[in-house]
């Protein structure tokens, strides 16, 4: 059964979320964690590194994996999630990066590095508590609105809904990819433990469809519904459709 926090704010959001991810890595010092970008895990990413830099987490054994990278845009180019995550995470906290994994946005061929990440999760995981934003259209990662569930790591054509809402990062919405790589729902779903994070009446409607409607792929985060264990961690306008 899905557990519902409900925070009062941004700040609130991320102490929240942060204190399960807390809890996992100070019961599990060697913890495997599914990492999200986009601005929903900003300020538990912040949140984690004020408590490491206060002395209570360590993350020296801790294995990081995230769900997914655009295709074309590299390390230094800061729009990319390996940027993203080194600004807001990786840089302030004391992780080894040889422990930190994305998938390369500059491979030459994306689909073969779809294939390596799947090795990838598979050698390294399960996740022991994967972190979750959900899109507009229900995506999560880039498992985009689609007639089935992908189940591994694969190449995304993103839809304009997505392009449209990731715009705002990026000068034009020209310059917005037009294609990703993300982590598939076996990857996710395999995960022993998953927190969503979701805030603003803009998400209202796809967490109502997710979590109240019927598990359809044209909705991705729905199929959350069959995982035993997710927490959703959200604001009072993102759950005003719950009943
Ligand atoms: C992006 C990411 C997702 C993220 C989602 C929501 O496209 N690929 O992993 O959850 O959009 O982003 P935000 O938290 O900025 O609303």
């Amino acid at each position: 059964m899905m557990k519902i926090i409900v925070a009062q704010n941004g700040q609130d959001m991320g102490r929240k979320a942060a204190s399960i991810i807390a809890a996992q890595v100070v019961l599990k010092p060697d913890s495997v964690l599914g990492l999200a970008t986009g601005s929903s895990p900003v300020t538990t990413y912040r949140q984690l590194v004020e408590w490491y830099k206060n002395g209570d987490l360590d993350f020296s054994r801790v294995t990081t994996i995230n769900l997914d990278e655009y295709v074309g845009l590299g390390h230094d180019n800061d729009q990319s999630y390996f940027y993203f995550m080194r600004e807001n995470l990786f840089k302030d906290i004391n992780i080894n990066m040889d422990n930190v994994f994305l998938p390369n946005g500059l491979a030459a061929d994306p689909d073969a590095e779809c294939a390596r990440y799947e090795a990838l999760i598979a050698e390294k995981g399960p996740i022991d508590l994967q972190v979750l934003g959900i899109g507009v259209n229900g995506h999560i990662g880039f498992n985009e609105p689609d007639s089935t569930f992908e189940c591994f790591t694969h190449v995304v054509e993103l839809t304009q809904s997505t392009i449209d809402a990731n715009a705002r990062f990026f000068a034009t919405a020209d310059a917005v990819p037009k294609r990703a790589m993300s982590m598939g729902m076996q990857g996710i779903m395999q995960a022993k433990r998953i927190v969503m994070l979701a805030s603003g009446e803009q998400k209202a409607d796809a967490l109502y469809k997710a979590f109240c409607g019927k598990i359809d792929p044209a909705v991705p985060a729905s199929i959350l519904r069959l995982h035993p264990d997710v927490t959703l961690v959200a604001d009072a306008a993102a759950l005003s459709k719950f009943d």
